[in-house]
């Protein structure tokens, strides 16, 4: 270790006096020679090995005997577990207890923040505002490093269309391009671009790939597709996050051409390594390894050679590799030079986090007090959430609200801390946070709101049993009738009454599919009840994914989208329900009229019958719009945002060339508010189909009331680049059309041609 520590002084210094990221490499390489040159086979195949410390267990296999395996030399990382007493007594032991003293990763899920909560990611996404995921990135980044941890397994950049599935709560929804805007964001504000700061931390892409695209939404499902969706769809959010410096990523569960990804060469070798450049490590998702002999391809042995060979660097949870690799080198199946490319990826990951430096990277007790839930933190969760909640539906200016004005608030997330938390909320405090009742009790002291519970958040028996009965979703003895008979007491002796209603906060993300995407029949009871009483009524929509709100749309005035908006969620929804914010979010997943549109997407192809109402052999149902509910993009503001014709600085674009195209965005309306400008186009004819539009641009622009704006897009080739039949990434010549507006569903467009 002597050796090791004297190797790390003389490296550290020639960074800093070169500075030169280069050599940087060279002395990395350097070191993780001699430290690997100095392990025994047993050493290298253990820091292959991920385990969890505690609790959370969402696979088929548990971690057992942790610590023991630590002292042992078994282990390389351990994730779910932090604190800095915590990290600190693990890298003691290591310290003290093992030969060569190499530092445990210490990793997490860290999904929307560490112990302050932003909104989860979808609701993120509704933001389009990647400046400020960014910001947030590098404060759950600081958060969580003063907690002891160095790696997050955040982002999430898995392309979704069927809001069934429950991890589309997760994720940034439907589009390619906004996805990669958004995963770029994330790891840049992990990362920072060096991870040997202390305040950077290690991002982990997930789930490598295609995992959103699962049959029926089911969670963990077979995936098909073809290589054109793939590349041209599915794969660009990954290979973004991978090119802005990634530097680990996590296979998925689901199978990619018949072999599933965790044993799949083409995915993790020939795409990711040969064609990406991707110079991070791979790990699997938990138990993946495990799962391939559930998959059907091959015994315990056969798996774990599958996943080594196929180009995975370490094992979560499976501990296959630490069993049975030292036979499959043995056996001459798994080479050792396979071993310690693996090994070498996951030690360079432990120096670039100078964790060979400081394996206590980070931590100390007097930053932890001062960072974790810091004001400035608590601040940007509600300007997340604030952002994030997107205005559905707004007739009669029912919202906002007059404070003077008697409002009945009525519903069992009224009052519910766990809910606004969502899914996947690593160390937050659910009991710290801030009811929506506790914030309009804040805000309004001496106001006299009334209140009703309603009905039970979830009374549907089989959701009962899946979704966890603790932390909100508390079923007390009072039936249905009686809570609703209340509720219509309450909201009869009110001007308007505001119905706050949606998912438990486990009914969305990990292995939370829904085959019916609706408001649970419970609270469409209650809903209807309060229709009936003839008074106004706004819905203030608390959940993890797009439902299906046709009802709702054709009977309740106002419809607030509000996500699981996170800690400081309740403040952020009563400051938009009374007007002292305006709603700006977009939705990034199309809401479908019915289940049976699914999937639906703004950015199909045309087929060879587009759709046609008055023709009755082209593509559509016949019992039910084409159309979804609300599409790709949309959200309202209690403003009104006007566009002019889109204008382009030339008709013509050539090869090198570049071209602008613009519009003038007046607030016309009586507030200041945001509008969220996108950009599409469309490739009117190529060698394959092509989508009837793509998202190339988009722009948040804040305007005060009577103010206008011109918004501008560059056009260049390479903003028309597609994988072609032949994957070959390309912008074909022919014209196109350039369409600006306020969501996806927008006409006014303008011509050009690509020569
Ligand atoms: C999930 C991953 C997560 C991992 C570790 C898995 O079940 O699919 O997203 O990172 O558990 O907690």
């Amino acid at each position: 270790m002597k050796n090791i520590l004297l190797i790390l002084i003389v490296t550290g210094c020639l960074i800093a006096c070169t500075g030169n990221p280069s050599h940087k490499k060279t002395e990395m390489d350097k070191f993780v020679d001699n430290l690997l040159s100095q392990m025994t086979l047993e050493e290298k195949i253990g820091q292959l090995n991920l385990l969890s410390m505690w609790f959370d267990t969402t696979g088929p296999r548990m971690s057992r005997d942790v610590e023991q395996k630590v002292k042992d030399g078994l282990v390389g990382g351990v994730f779910n577990f932090w604190t800095p007493k915590a990290v600190r007594k693990l890298q003691d032991m290591v310290l003290t207890q093992t030969r060569l003293k190499i530092p445990l990763l210490v990793g997490y899920d860290v999904i929307h923040g560490h112990r302050t909560i932003y909104p989860i990611p979808i609701g993120l996404a509704a933001t389009w505002d990647t400046e400020m995921i960014e910001r947030i990135a590098v404060a759950v980044a600081d958060e969580a490093t003063a907690d002891g941890l160095q790696w997050t397994f955040s982002p999430m950049v898995d392309i979704a269309r069927d809001p069934r599935w429950g991890r589309v709560s997760e994720g940034a929804g439907e589009d390619p391009f906004l996805g990669a805007e958004i995963a770029k964001a994330m790891v840049r504000g992990y990362e920072q671009g060096d991870l040997s700061r202390p305040t950077s931390i290690m991002s982990c892409v997930k789930h490598f790939a295609l995992y959103g695209a699962a049959e029926g939404g089911r969670d963990y499902n077979t995936t098909d597709m073809s290589h054109l969706r793939m590349y041209n769809e599915y794969l660009p959010p990954y290979e973004a996050a991978v090119k802005a410096g990634a530097s680990s990523i996590m296979t998925s569960f689901n199978e990619i051409d018949g072999v599933p990804a965790t044993g799949n060469r083409w995915l993790l070798t020939e795409l990711l390594r040969n064609q990406w450049g991707f110079d991070g490590f791979v790990v699997t998702d938990w138990t993946a390894i495990y799962e391939m002999e559930d998959h059907g391809v091959g015994d315990r042995a056969k798996v774990t050679e599958l996943s080594i060979n196929a180009g995975v660097d370490m094992d979560m949870v499976s501990e296959y590799m630490i069993e049975e690799l030292p036979a499959l080198v043995k056996a001459g199946r798994v080479k050792e030079s396979t071993i310690d490319a693996a090994c070498r990826r996951i030690l360079a990951a432990k120096y670039k986090l100078g964790l060979f430096d400081d394996p206590y990277r980070g931590i100390s007790d007097e930053r932890a007090k001062k960072q974790i839930m810091s004001a400035d933190k608590l601040a940007l969760s509600k300007e997340a959430a604030l952002k994030s909640i997107v205005l559905l539906k707004n007739d009669k200016k029912t919202l906002p609200l007059d404070a003077s004005k008697k409002i009945a608030f009525i519903g069992p997330l009224v009052k519910n801390q766990r809910t606004l938390l969502g899914n996947w909320a690593a160390a937050g405090d659910w009991e710290q946070i801030m009811t929506l009742w506790d914030a309009l009790e804040n805000k309004y002291a001496g106001a006299k709101f009334l209140y009703a519970q309603g009905c039970h958040l979830v009374e549907d028996g089989y959701i009962r049993r899946m979704t966890d009965q603790q932390n909100g979703n508390v079923i007390d003895d009072r039936p249905a009738q009686q809570l609703i008979a209340e509720a219509v007491q309450t909201a009869r002796q009110a001007d308007v009454v505001v119905a706050v209603l949606g998912e438990a906060y486990d009914m969305s993300g990990e292995a939370a599919s829904r085959s019916n995407i609706n408001l649970l029949d419970n609270q469409k009871a209650l809903l209807k009840a309060l229709k009936e009483t003839g008074k106004p009524v706004a819905l203030v929509l608390i959940n993890g994914r797009p439902l299906t709100l046709q009802w709702e749309h054709d009977n309740i005035d106002a419809i607030l989208e509000t996500w699981l908006p996170g800690m400081r969620g309740g403040e952020a929804i009563v400051d938009i329900l009374f007007g002292d914010a305006n709603p700006s979010g977009k939705i990034t997943m199309t809401f479908p009229r019915s289940v049976g549109q699914i999937p639906i997407y703004y950015n199909h192809k045309s087929t060879g019958r587009p759709f046609n109402n008055d023709s009755k052999f082209t593509v559509k149902y016949i019992d039910t719009e084409n159309s979804p509910l609300y599409p790709f993009g949309y959200g309202l503001s209690y403003t009104q945002f006007t566009y002019s014709d889109v204008r382009l600085s030339d008709s013509t674009l050539t090869d090198g060339g570049n071209i602008t195209a613009s519009i003038t965005l007046t607030n016309s309306g009586d507030r200041t508010g945001e509008e969220i400008v996108q950009f599409y186009v469309r490739d009117l004819v190529g060698s394959i189909t092509r989508p009837v539009k793509e998202l190339k641009g988009f722009q948040r622009i804040a305007l005060n009331a009577g103010e206008s704006k011109q918004v501008t897009f560059s056009i260049t080739p390479e903003l028309l680049k597609f994988y072609n039949a032949d994957l070959k990434w390309t912008a074909e010549p022919g014209d196109f059309l350039v369409f600006i507006g306020k969501n996806s569903d927008v006409e006014n467009n303008a011509r050009f041609t690509l020569k």
